[in-house]
Parts: C-alpha cells; sequence; structure tokens
C-alpha cells in the first residue's frame, strides 16, 4: 500500500533518533504526564526542524522519502475528503443497509497526515488549508462505528491516524480553534468509548484477540488524550501497556507484559532477542504489530516516557526477533534457528 509506506518513511527517520536504553532504567522511572507537550504525538518539533533542514540541504536519504511523500496521490491539495456519517468495518447488521466505507477514513487521515508533513516541511499554506478541509469534513461528519467485531480495528487503527493528522496541525493558526474543538469531541464522542469498550471487556472474550487489537486502540487513546489534553486517559493506556488490567483473566495480549512469548540470546552478540505475540502468525500482522509499536513508543518518547525502553528493551527486542517473509503459517510460534540463537 503507496500511502503506508510513505509514512512509514518520514517515521522511520523520526525513529532514527530514539535512543536504545541500558537494561532496566525503565523500572525506576516516573510514567505519568501531567502537561503535554506538542506537537508530541508521532513527531516533536524537533522531529520536524531536522526533517526540514536535511531537505532543504537534499541530503539523503531524507531528500529523496520528502520526494517520494511528495509526489503520492493521498500528499496533494487537490485529495477531496469523503466523510462518512457512520464509518462501518465488518459486515454489519444485515437489517441496517450499511457497506463496510473504512477506506474513506484511512485515506483522508493519511492524506491530512501527509499534507501537514508537506507544510510544516515546506511552509506552502496551501498544503495546511487542505489539511484544514480534511480534518474539519469529518469532524463535522462522523457520528459513530458500525459493524462487527472489526469495528473496534476501525476504533484503533483511524482513531490514533485521525488525532495524529490533528496533533501536528494544530498549530496551524489557519484551523480555527472552534473547529480544532468540533474535532476533538468528534474523536473523543466516536472513537474513545470504542477503545474503552474494547480494551476493558474484548468483546466478551476474554483471551481471544491478537496483540494488533490492544495495541491500536492503546495507541488510539494516547493520540486522542495528546490532541485533546486529557492525560488521565493518556496515562490510563501507558499503564494498560505496562501493566495489563487489574482484571488478570482479561488477556491484553498487546500490553508488555503478555505480548512478550520468549527471550533468546544471541549466539555471538550475546544480545536479548524476542519472540513477539504475533511471530509466529503471518508477517502482515507481526510487522503491523512493530509499526503499532513504533506509534505507542514514539507517543510516549516525546511526552518524555521511555516506553522503548520498558522492561529492559523489551519492543527494541521483538523489533530483532521478526519473522522472515512467511509463506506458510508455523502453528503460533516463530521458528528460531539454533545458529540464530541458543
Ligand atoms: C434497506 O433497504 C431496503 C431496500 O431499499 C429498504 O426497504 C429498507 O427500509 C432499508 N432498511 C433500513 C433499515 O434502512
Ligand atoms: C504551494 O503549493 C501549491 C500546490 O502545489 C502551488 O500551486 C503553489 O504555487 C505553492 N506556493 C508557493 C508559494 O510555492
Ligand atoms: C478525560 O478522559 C476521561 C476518560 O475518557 C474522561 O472521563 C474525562 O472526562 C476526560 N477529561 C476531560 C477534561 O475531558
Ligand atoms: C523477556 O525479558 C523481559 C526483560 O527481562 C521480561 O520482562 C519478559 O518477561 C521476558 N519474557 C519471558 C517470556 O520470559
Amino acid at each position: 500500500m503507496r500511502f503506508f509506506s510513505l509514512s512509514s518513511i518520514l517515521f522511520s527517520i523520526a525513529l532514527a533518533s530514539a535512543v536504545v536504553h541500558h537494561p532496566s532504567s525503565y523500572e525506576h522511572e516516573n510514567h505519568r504526564v501531567v502537561n503535554f507537550v506538542h506537537p508530541g504525538a508521532l513527531h516533536s518539533s524537533t522531529d520536524i526542524e531536522r526533517i526540514k533542514l536535511r531537505v532543504n540541504n537534499k541530503d539523503e536519504p531524507w531528500y529523496t522519502a520528502y520526494q517520494h511523500l511528495s509526489t503520492g496521490t493521498l500528499a496533494q491539495a487537490t485529495w477531496k475528503p469523503t466523510p462518512q456519517t457512520v464509518l462501518v468495518r465488518g459486515a454489519p447488521d444485515p437489517s441496517t443497509n450499511l457497506t463496510q466505507n473504512y477506506g474513506y477514513a484511512y485515506r483522508d487521515a493519511h492524506s491530512a497526515y501527509q499534507l501537514t508533513l508537506r507544510w510544516l516541511i515546506t511552509t506552502n499554506t496551501t498544503f495546511a488549508d487542505a489539511a484544514v478541509k480534511i480534518l474539519n469534513a469529518w469532524g463535522s461528519t462522523l457520528t459513530s462505528i458500525n459493524g462487527n467485531e472489526d469495528r473496534m480495528l476501525a476504533a484503533g487503527l483511524y482513531g490514533y491516524q485521525f488525532a495524529n493528522a490533528a496533533e501536528l496541525l494544530r498549530i496551524y493558526p489557519g484551523w480555527h480553534k472552534d473547529d480544532q474543538d468540533v474535532f476533538a469531541k468528534m474523536l473523543t464522542t466516536v472513537f474513545v468509548p470504542n477503545n474503552y469498550l474494547f480494551l476493558t471487556e474484548h468483546n466478551g472474550k476474554p483471551d481471544f484477540y491478537y496483540a494488533n487489537w490492544d495495541l491500536c486502540n492503546i495507541a488510539s487513546l494516547m493520540a486522542i488524550g495528546i490532541y485533546t489534553d486529557n492525560s488521565t486517559m493518556y496515562n490510563w493506556a501507558v499503564d494498560l501497556f505496562l501493566n495489563g488490567l487489574p482484571d488478570p483473566s482479561i488477556v491484553v495480549n498487546g500490553a508488555l507484559p503478555y505480548f512478550s512469548i520468549a527471550n533468546f540470546t544471541e549466539s555471538g552478540s550475546k544480545k536479548t532477542l524476542m519472540e513477539i505475540q504475533e511471530s509466529g502468525r503471518d508477517q502482515g500482522h507481526a510487522t503491523l504489530c512493530v509499526a503499532l509499536l513504533g506509534v505507542i513508543g514514539q507517543q510516549g518518547g516525546n511526552q518524555g516516557i521511555d516506553l522503548y525502553g520498558a522492561f529492559r528493551n523489551q519492543i527494541l527486542n521483538g523489533y530483532v526477533l521478526l519473522p522472515p517473509p512467511m509463506t506458510r503459517y508455523f502453528g503460533g510460534r516463530v521458528e528460531v534457528s539454533p545458529n540464530m540463537a541458543s
């Protein structure tokens, strides 16, 4: 998917500055936010300044990455939003006559995000105005999320994507405060209740959902917490990511204590490699977990909370033990070659 790879390139640039921490630093750190830094979700203002400098100097790979972004379909000021009243993902109740339409949400969220990056990097306000149009259209139109249980994926994935676009655009003087508030209200009334509902009840199936379901809903609460300056919401999501729910009978596979399946020591380097909860599933889902962990890690780091370093660098250890592109299912476990790990 083209729009996905465009975002990941810029995301990788941001990640390149992430610090690798010493084991055991996390346990003693305070992990609660009181006042938020803005912009402070996927990217900080330092990230934007760094990217801008690199692009202006035509340094590689930043310059080529920016050309890639700026020629993408979704990054054009001519992109027309298609806001929906009801966002539908997964087969809805047949009596409703609704049809799946979630592609509109992710395309428009990505478009708003990419246009905002173009504005921040070039200072050309045509791009910011186009992003404002997209977010205002959704803010004033969307009222609910529908579909079968997959609607909870829509709540998580598009929740953090829309909130990230808004968090970057909030400093644009051409986005009126009233419209920013309408967008915030849409996020907190449409996405947030579904994020909480999924994470606390898991749709009545306490040990069923793979990690990515939890991770996208955690990412959404963190991002919306940042955008709406709600530290209660943000800290709750961070706490869930680090510890799971107080009721241990509900298995939050995306929470770090459940997410870690096994540790291995790489022979030679003696580094720790970690099998993650979706390692043995398929390449697409395993890498989705990694992408979402990057979002969560950045949304922590940009608020001064080191989630990459938690539990002796669990996230980073999980990054290095990703499955190779797999064409078959290994029965739920990744196969670790004896040459790679002992
Ligand atoms: C669904 O569509 C049918 C045919 O157009 C219509 O008769 C029915 O009222 C619709 N149902 C709802 C819940 O909108
Ligand atoms: C800003 O971008 C728009 C759309 O690409 C372009 O038409 C316009 O010339 C640009 N303005 C400046 C000052 O570069
Ligand atoms: C912050 O979020 C929590 C949880 O969703 C909510 O109960 C509370 O009302 C929100 N606070 C504000 C100031 O909106
Ligand atoms: C892997 O190591 C980390 C860090 O020590 C630990 O938190 C985690 O529980 C370990 N995983 C397993 C399955 O033992």
